[in-house]
């Protein structure tokens, strides 16, 4: 499919962005290990979160669905039961990595694959440390298919080469089940969502700065009613958008402030965007809040080291933000961009270049000077969803029109993503 985009003459309006992608898949999968009935509200019912309620129904757990409400039954932490068939991540990187440590669990051999881009991206970082547990994985040098035998595992101590809050899920999930503690040391913070959950569920699990301790218990996981927020990564596209274009005024409701995830709030208040935070409050175990948007004269940044996992998504959107702010930005510290759905490295930077912005591509970054001019083109998402977003709101700030083609990757994180960008036309 494709999207014609052209720059309204001013953006306006209030969103409620989709729901947390990174909670919805955790809702699942954490609630699975548990004892008992969990509701979850607010679910997100993209092809990723569903992509995952379809691999746990295979494994035995009953999920009923309704909308976006969905209903748990937790199967305790070594009732699954062996599937089938293979199980199919189709696109996501979350659920082929959490699933391959609830696997690693589990007293059965099943096989997980997913689709042509998951194939190609590295499995290795969660391969290693599963067997290190005591679980066996074959694979194809490292990529999925995975066919993965677990169970009797046994708790490690365990240094993350890189801040990956996928490998780590894996492993708390593992270690759930293995006998003695496992003690993951992470090189810098990643989001944080499952270390909360399961405590929040009752699983004994201490951080201290970056270690992460899980003490397996003998009590169960208690099940954990919630209502998700709604995703920072999704609401990224607004904020740029919204500072971006000369003529806007935006409200964001209910956006997922989790400090693991909010870099993109810090870099965009530091390059000088107007974005107002009001009423910050809890709902369940995670921070949000609602912004307000407006129109914004940027400046450019310099962005690396720590900061990069707690912004790792929204590159992309940063860098059409970066081309229209004064100076010369630079993102370093990002090679994973990489290995994600798509190059993002590359595309990002090819895609924008077609647009008239100027992008330099390294190999752990980008390398943007402001301010260029963007101009309508026709150009493509690489079926990255993230991508398809990114170029749509620059083609909102651009001179004529921009045709998006494979415009439906938006369907992995924000099937609503096409009907919010109407409603911002003002
Ligand atoms: C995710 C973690 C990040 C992120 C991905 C979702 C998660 O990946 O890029 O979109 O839900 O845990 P890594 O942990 O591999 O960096």
């Amino acid at each position: 499919m494709e999207q014609q985009i052209r720059s309204p003459q001013s953006i306006q309006g209030e969103i409620a962005p989709p729901a947390d992608k990174s909670v919805s898949h955790r809702s699942l999968i954490i609630n699975s290990f548990a004892e008992g009935t969990a509701r979850v509200s607010n679910f997100l019912t993209s092809a990723d979160c569903l992509a995952t309620l379809s691999c746990l129904k295979s494994l035995g757990v009953s999920i009923e669905r309704n909308g976006s409400e969905v209903i748990i039954a937790g199967r305790g932490m070594k009732g699954f039961q062996r599937p089938e068939k293979s199980l199919d991540a189709q696109n996501s990187g979350t659920t082929m990595r959490l699933m391959a440590g609830l696997l690693a669990s589990q007293p059965f051999t099943c096989t997980i694959t997913g689709d042509e881009s998951l194939r190609s991206r590295p499995m290795a970082r969660v391969i290693q440390p599963l067997n290190l547990m005591g679980a066996k994985i074959e694979s194809r040098e490292n990529k999925a298919p995975l066919t993965i035998t677990g169970g009797n595992l046994h708790g490690i101590q365990y240094k993350l080469p890189i801040a990956s809050a996928q490998v780590k899920s894996a492993i708390l999930l593992a270690a759930l089940t293995a006998n003695g503690q496992t003690v993951i040391e992470q090189p810098a913070p990643s989001r944080d969502h499952t270390e909360r959950m399961l405590q929040a569920m009752g699983a004994t699990v201490h951080i201290d700065g970056l270690n992460i301790t899980l003490i397996p218990e003998s009590s169960p996981l208690k099940p954990l009613d919630m209502k998700i927020p709604g995703d920072i990564s999704s609401a990224a596209f607004w904020m740029v958008a919204g500072v971006l274009h000369p003529h806007s005024r935006i409200r964001l409701t209910n956006v997922g402030m989790n400090p693991t995830r909010k870099g993109i709030l810090e870099v965009l208040q530091s390059m000088n965007a107007s974005i107002i935070i009001e009423s910050q409050r809890l709902e369940g175990n995670e921070p949000v809040a609602d912004l307000l948007i407006e129109s914004s004269k940027l400046q450019a940044i310099d962005i690396g080291g720590e900061m990069i996992p707690r912004l790792i998504d929204e590159i992309p959107i940063i860098a059409v933000a970066a081309s229209q702010a004064e100076g010369t930005t630079v993102i370093r510290d990002a090679a994973e961009l990489r290995v994600k759905e798509s190059d993002r490295i590359h595309n990002t930077a090819t895609e924008l270049r077609r647009m008239g912005a100027n992008i330099d591509e390294r190999e752990d970054g980008l390398i943007i000077h402001g301010i260029s001019k963007l101009v309508g083109n026709r150009c493509d998402s690489h079926g990255d969803h993230r991508l398809a977003m990114t170029l749509a709101v620059a083609g909102l700030i651009a001179e004529g029109e921009t045709i998006i083609g494979n415009s439906e990757a938006v369907e992995v994180s924000y099937p609503e993503f096409w009907n919010d960008l109407k409603q911002l036309y003002g």
